[in-house]
């Protein structure tokens, strides 16, 4: 059995249609309960739902051989694994964000409020900017209103969170999407089975 980690919700039913797609179904999963493991002998594939930002690790421990993670957490969190594919679906970027009219003093620290403290962090390094890191969990959009932070660094993908809080882009940090990943030992022993479903979900990538 090749054991896949799916990010749980809309993501992961995307990604499952792509391997269903590819040949690798599992109708069961389809079925409407609460059941987190599915398995088809058939195919030889087993599927796990597990929490977005929870695949790699289960990748990286290898109580997965592959699943797919978006590329904010494997530039966050760094998981030792193989980054094998760009899927180009759950597309969205990492972007520095402010309250509309925001003018940066450069003479102060910047406070910047994220979930992502290493790409923050990185990004300001690279700058060669003074922040502060404000490590918040979610709602991150809050702190510029409330005065928390000057900016927040987050995820925008419609941007309609930003608007509909008076907030705006000001700068894109890096453009995200969902990656196929596999740990470092089941590719080496499985690297057949693995590189025929990278194959397989390649053929079913949209472009446009
Ligand atoms: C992300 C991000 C924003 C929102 C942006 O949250 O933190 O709040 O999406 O999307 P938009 O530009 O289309 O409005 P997500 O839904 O991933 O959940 P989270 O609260 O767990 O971060």
């Amino acid at each position: 059995m090749i054991n896949v980690a799916l990010p749980k919700g809309r993501l992961g039913e995307k990604v499952y249609g792509m391997f269903a797609a590819a040949g690798y179904e599992c109708p069961s999963i389809l079925e409407n309960n609460r059941r987190l493991i599915f398995e088809n002998p058939e195919t030889g594939v087993r599927y796990f739902w597990v929490k977005p930002s929870d695949v790699a690790i289960y990748v990286e421990r290898g109580a997965a051989d592959v699943g797919v993670a978006g590329k904010d957490i494997l530039l966050e969190y760094r998981p030792d694994v193989y980054e094998l594919l760009d899927l180009n679906i759950g597309r969205c970027r990492m972007a520095v964000a402010a309250k509309v009219g925001f003018h940066d003093d450069t003479e102060k620290t910047l406070r910047v409020a994220t979930k992502f403290t290493r790409i923050a962090r990185e990004y300001y390094a690279g700058l060669g900017r003074d922040i502060d890191i404000i490590h918040l969990n979610g709602s991150i959009e809050l702190a510029p209103i409330l005065g928390l932070s000057d900016v927040i660094v987050d995820i925008v993908e419609t941007g309609k969170t930003l608007l509909e809080n008076n907030l705006e882009p000001v700068e894109t940090i890096v453009p995200i999407s969902a990656r196929l990943i596999a740990n470092k030992a089941s590719f080496k022993f499985n690297s057949g089975r693995i590189e025929a479903i990278a194959e397989g979900l390649k053929g079913q990538i949209k472009y446009d």
